[in-house]
C-alpha cells in the first residue's frame, strides 16, 4: 500500500473513535510530567494564508509563505515561538498567498495551487500531498510532535525507497538515511568519516523519493539533532533540546526547485571575485615574508597557475588577529604589493577571538573593550577563554553595532590591498576546556529586527556566532570598498551563512578515505547553500603520499574552490614538491585545465549566484529520474558529481584502490572529455514496458594518468586559453566545445557569462552573456550563437568551435552572419575526435553550417 493509502486507512479507523472521544488532549494530561505529546486537534480556525490548530494547551500555525513553501510553528504552551530568524530572508518569513481551507470529517487544512494539507484530527497528524498525490511530508501518526520540558521531536514517515541530503559539512555517505546527526558547531581537529558533530549547523536536508523531492528546514539554532531510520526503520525524526518549533517545507518536485527555493528562503552566494576560482597556495605557516615569495616565485617559475597565496596565524605577532609580526614579514605592505604584481592575491586569516591585552595599545581589544563589544559572563565581567593567542575575548557578533566595529577592524589590511578573509576558529573553538568551547552560560546579546532585544545563552547562540562573525566580516569589508565583491572564507556558520562567506571542510586528513569523503561532503554543502565549497587539498593533518597528492590536485581542479591547505609540521605540499616529475607534470595539466574551463565555472557561478543552483551538483539534481527504479543514481555511482550541468567527474569510488571500476552514466549520451570520442550505447533512455532503461555502463581502468571526466551530449561548453592568473587576459580565441545532441529534435544548449570579475558594475549592465544552440541537421549539424547581451567587452575577436564525437573530417562549413553567407575553412584532429572551425565574432550573432 503507498503512503497516501495507508494514511486513509488509518482515516477511516479513528473517524468513530474521534467521535465519541471527547477527553482531555494528552497535552494536558502529561503536561506535569514535562512530556506532551500532540495527539489529536481540539480546536482549529482557518487563517488567510493557512489555519491554526489547537491541541489541549498546546497551538500550531501552519501557514503557506508560497504555493509550494509551508511553514509550521509549534507552541507547547499556547504560545507561538517568536517570528523571527537568523537564516530567513525577511521578505520571505513574511510572505504569503491565499489558500482555500478543505475539510472532511477526519480532517481540517487547506491547499494551495500546489499542495494540500491536511490535519488529521485524531491522532493528530500532519499531511503533505501534492495534486499527483505524492506525499511530501507526513507525521507518525503514533507519534508526530512532542516535547520533553523545553526541548521537542516531529516524527515523519520515511518510505524504505526514500534518500536524505543535506545537513552541511557533515561526513559520511552522501545519503543520511540510516545515519544520525546533531547540530552543534565544534572544532573538530582530525575528524573521520564517522565523527559528528563538526563545524557547521545546516539543519535543512532534501527528501527525494522517486523522483520527487522536498526540503525540510528546522529553523532552530539551539542543539538540534537529526534522526534518520535509525530510532524508527521507518521514520525520521528532527528536534532540538530547546528554542522554537518551527520548520518549514520546501516542495519541488524537481531537485532543482528545491535548492532554488532554498535560496529564495536563505539567500543565494553572491558573486564571488573571479580570482577566487583560481587554484589557491596555502599553508599553515608560511612564514618569514621570505618564504612567501619564494612560494610565489616557485608558483611563477614551475608555471603552476595560480591566483592566491594564504597567510595563516604566524604572519600576526604573536597570534593575534589584525596585527603583523615585523620581524617575519618586515616588509608586508611591499610585499603584498609585490604578490599582485606577480597577479596573486593575498588572503589572511583574522581569526575572531581578540587577545586578552588591557593597556598595551592592542586596537581591536581597546576599541572592543570602549564599545562593551565583547560577551560576558552571567556576572558581568567579560568571558575569556584561551585560543590562539593565549587569553582572549570574543565579540559579540549577534550584536549589530559589534558586527559592525568588527567591520572596521579591516580597514588597514583592505587599504593594503589584502584581497580576502579568512574566518576561522569560530564555531567559537576555545582551547583547554573539554567542552572545546564557551561555557553554555555566557551571555550574548540579540539585536535584530524580528527577535525581541534581549539577552541570550550561549546554548542558543552556538551555533549561529561563526555565521554573524561572518556577516560582520562581509559586510564590513563591503562598506570598505562598496564596489569590490568581498572573498570571506569560514570554517562554522548557520543556515544562511552561504550570503556572507565561502566555506571549507576543516582539519580533514591526508588520508584516501579523505580524498573520498571530498565529494559526498561537498555535494552536501552545495545542496545546503554553501555552494563554494572545498577541502584542504592534499590532506590538512599528516602528510600525503605522493599519488594521494596528483589525485588529490587532480579531482579539486572541478571542485567550486581549489585550495592546497596543510598543517604546521607536514611536509611540503606544494604542487611540485613530493613526487616524481610526472606526479607534477599531472598537477600541473589538471590546474591548466581548471584554467581553460573557466569560462564554464564562472557562467555556473553566475548561475548560482543568481538561483542557488551549485557549481558542484550531484547527478540526481540534473537527472532525478536517471536510475529505472528511482533511485538517485549518486548511490551506485558513489564518487561521481557534475562540475556545473554538464560536465560529469567519474573518480574511483575507492580511489586507493587497484582495481577498475565501472559507473552508470545518466541517460543523456555523453562523450569522453579528454579525447572527445561518444560514448557508445549512450543513446539515452528508452521505455520499455514502462520501464526505464538505458543506462549506460562504463568501464574505466583506475589510472593516475587520468582522471575520468564526461561531457554531456546536447550542451556547448565554453573555453579560455591558457593563463598562469585570472588576471591575464587570455590570448586567442574563446573556444566552443560542442557536444552534439544523440537524435535529432534533442536540445542543445550552452551559455557563456563574464563580467570584469571584481565589482558590482555587472549590476549596472555591464556584463556579457551569450547563449549557444545547436541542432542535428539532414546533412550535419547547425551551430548558432545568439546576438550578445550586456556592455561588457569580450577579449576575444574569433571563436574556435569544436565539434566532437567527429569520426571524418568535415565535407562542408558555411558561416552565416548578418545577411552573408561563406564558406569556412575546417579541420580534422582524429585523436580528440573533433572538427574545429574559426570564426569572427561581432557579438550580432551567426550560425555555423556543418555539413559531413
Ligand atoms: C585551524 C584551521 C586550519 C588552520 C589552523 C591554524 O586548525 O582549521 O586550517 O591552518 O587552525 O590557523
Amino acid at each position: 500500500m503507498n503512503r497516501a493509502g495507508h494514511f486513509l486507512f488509518v482515516v477511516f479507523g479513528v473517524v468513530f473513535l474521534a467521535a465519541t472521544s471527547q477527553a482531555n488532549s494528552a497535552v494536558d494530561n502529561q503536561k506535569k510530567s514535562g512530556f506532551a505529546r500532540l495527539d489529536r486537534v481540539t480546536a482549529s480556525r482557518a487563517t488567510a494564508n493557512g489555519i491554526e490548530i489547537k491541541s489541549g494547551s498546546a497551538v500550531l500555525h501552519i501557514t503557506a509563505l508560497r504555493e509550494d513553501v509551508i511553514r509550521v510553528r509549534v507552541g507547547a504552551a499556547g504560545q507561538l515561538p517568536e517570528d523571527a530568524s537568523w537564516a530567513v530572508l525577511a521578505t520571505a518569513r513574511t510572505a504569503t498567498v491565499n489558500v482555500s481551507p478543505e475539510s472532511n470529517a477526519a480532517t481540517v487544512g487547506f491547499k494551495t495551487a500546489k499542495l494540500h494539507i491536511a490535519i488529521h484530527k485524531d491522532p493528530l497528524g500532519i499531511m503533505v500531498t501534492d495534486m499527483a498525490g505524492h506525499v511530501i511530508a507526513e507525521t507518525l501518526p503514533e507519534r508526530p510532535i512532542e516535547f520533553h520540558g523545553a526541548s521537542f521531536r516531529v516524527y515523519m514517515r520515511s518510505p524504505a525507497d526514500e534518500h536524505y541530503f543535506g545537513l552541511g559539512d557533515k561526513p559520511g555517505p552522501l545519503d543520511r538515511r540510516n545515519e544520525a546527526f546533531t547540530d552543534w558547531n565544534t572544532d573538530a581537529f582530525g575528524w573521520q568519516e564517522t565523527t559528528d558533530p563538526i563545524y557547521k549547523s545546516i539543519p535543512y536536508f532534501i527528501a527525494f523519493h522517486k523522483g520527487v523531492s522536498a526540503g525540510i528546514f528546522l529553523d532552530n539554532t539551539w542543539r538540534a539533532s537529526f534522526d534518520f531510520n535509525k530510532e524508527y526503520r521507518d521514520a525520521y525524526s528532527f528536534g532540538s533540546e530547546a528554542g522554537p518549533l518551527d520548520f518549514y517545507i520546501l516542495y519541488g518536485p524537481e531537485p532543482k526547485t528545491v535548492v532554488e527555493t532554498w535560496a529564495w528562503l536563505t539567500g543565494t552566494t553572491p558573486m564571488p571575485p573571479m580570482w577566487s576560482f583560481g587554484y589557491q597556495q596555502s599553508r599553515y605557516s608560511y612564514y618569514p615574508e621570505a618564504e612567501v615569495r619564494r612560494i610565489a616565485d616557485r608558483l611563477r617559475s614551475e608555471r603552476i597557475p595560480a591566483d592566491v597565496i594564504w597567510l595563516d596565524i604566524d604572519y600576526q605577532l604573536k597570534n593575534r588577529p589584525f596585527t603583523v609580526d615585523p620581524e617575519r614579514f618586515p616588509h608586508f605592505d611591499q610585499m603584498i604589493k609585490d604578490l599582485k604584481a606577480q597577479h596573486l592575491h593575498t588572503v589572511v586569516i583574522t581569526d575572531l577571538h581578540i587577545a586578552d591585552l588591557p593597556n598595551a595599545g592592542y586596537k581591536p581589544y581597546d576599541e572592543g573593550t570602549a564599545g562593551d563589544h565583547f560577551v560576558k559572563n552571567p556576572d558581568g565581567s567579560t568571558f575569556v577563554g584561551v585560543v590562539w593567542p593565549g587569553k582572549s575575548v570574543f565579540p559579540d557578533f549577534t550584536q549589530k553595532t559589534s558586527r559592525d566595529w568588527w567591520g572596521t577592524l579591516y580597514s588597514d589590511f583592505v587599504a593594503k590591498g589584502v584581497a580576502g578573509f579568512w574566518n576561522d576558529m569560530n564555531e567559537p573553538a576555545v582551547f583547554e576546556v573539554a567542552s572545546k568551547t564557551m561555557p553554555d552560560n555566557v551571555q550574548h546579546r540579540i539585536d535584530e529586527p524580528g527577535f525581541a532585544p534581549r539577552v541570550a545563552s550561549h546554548l542558543e547562540i552556538h551555533n549561529v556566532f561563526g555565521m554573524e562573525n561572518t556577516r560582520g566580516t562581509f559586510e564590513g569589508v563591503l562598506k570598505l570598498q562598496p564596489n569590490v565583491r568581498p572573498f570571506v572564507m569560514t570554517r562554522a556558520s548557520y543556515a544562511g551563512g552561504q550570503r556572507y562567506s565561502s566555506t571549507w571542510s576543516g582539519d580533514n586528513s591526508a588520508t584516501w578515505n579523505h580524498l573520498r569523503q571530498t565529494t559526498p561532503q561537498l555535494l552536501n554543502l552545495g545542496l545546503s547553500g554553501f555552494a563554494m565549497a572545498g577541502a584542504d587539498v592534499g590532506g590538512f593533518a599528516g602528510s600525503p603520499q605522493p599519488e594521494l597528492l596528483t589525485r588529490w590536485l587532480e579531482v579539486a581542479a572541478f571542485h567550486p574552490i581549489d585550495r592546497d591547505h596543510t598543517a604546521i609540521g607536514t611536509n611540503p605540499q606544494e604542487p611540485w614538491e613530493n613526487g616524481t616529475p610526472e606526479d607534477v607534470t599531472l598537477r600541473r595539466k589538471y590546474i591548466e585545465e581548471r584554467y581553460r574551463l573557466l569560462p564554464y565555472i564562472y557562467t555556473t557561478a553566475e548561475e548560482m549566484s543568481r538561483t542557488g543552483l551549485p557549481i558542484m551538483r550531484p547527478l540526481f539534481m540534473e537527472f532525478p529520474n536517471g536510475a529505472p527504479d528511482g533511485t538517485p543514481m549518486d548511490l551506485a555511482n558513489t564518487n561521481s558529481f557534475l562540475l556545473g550541468p554538464n560536465l560529469l567527474v567519474a573518480q574511483s569510488p575507492f580511489p586507493d584502490e587497484m582495481d577498475d571500476y565501472s559507473i552508470a552514466l545518466p541517460p543523456q549520451g555523453w562523450y569522453d572529455y579528454w579525447d572527445g570520442s561518444r560514448i557508445e550505447g549512450s543513446s539515452g533512455r528508452k521505455a520499455i514496458d514502462n520501464e526505464l532503461v538505458g543506462q549506460t555502463e562504463v568501464h574505466l581502468h583506475r589510472s593516475v594518468g587520468t582522471l575520468p571526466v564526461f561531457a554531456r551530449a546536447g550542451t556547448i561548453v565554453p573555453e579560455q586559453p591558457l593563463v598562469q592568473s585570472t588576471d591575464e587576459t587570455p590570448q586567442g580565441p574563446l573556444t566552443l566545445r560542442v557536444y552534439p545532441p544523440t537524435a535529432s529534435g534533442n536540445a542543445c544548449e550552452g551559455s557563456m557569462y563574464l563580467d570584469d570579475g571584481l565589482t558590482y558594475n555587472f549590476e549596472k549592465g555591464e556584463f556579457l552573456r551569450m547563449k549557444f544552440s545547436c541542432k542535428l541537421t539532414a546533412q550535419g549539424l547547425s551551430v548558432m550563437v545568439a546576438p550578445r547581451e550586456g556592455s561588457f567587452a569580450p577579449w576575444w575577436k574569433m571563436l574556435s568551435v569544436e565539434v566532437y564525437g567527429a569520426k571524418k573530417p568535415a565535407a562542408s562549413a558555411t558561416i552565416a552572419m548578418g545577411g552573408h553567407s561563406a564558406a569556412l575553412a575546417t579541420g580534422f584532429d582524429a585523436e580528440h575526435h573533433r572538427v574545429t572551425t574559426l570564426v569572427s565574432d561581432d557579438g550580432k550573432g551567426l550560425e555555423l553550417q556543418l555539413t559531413y
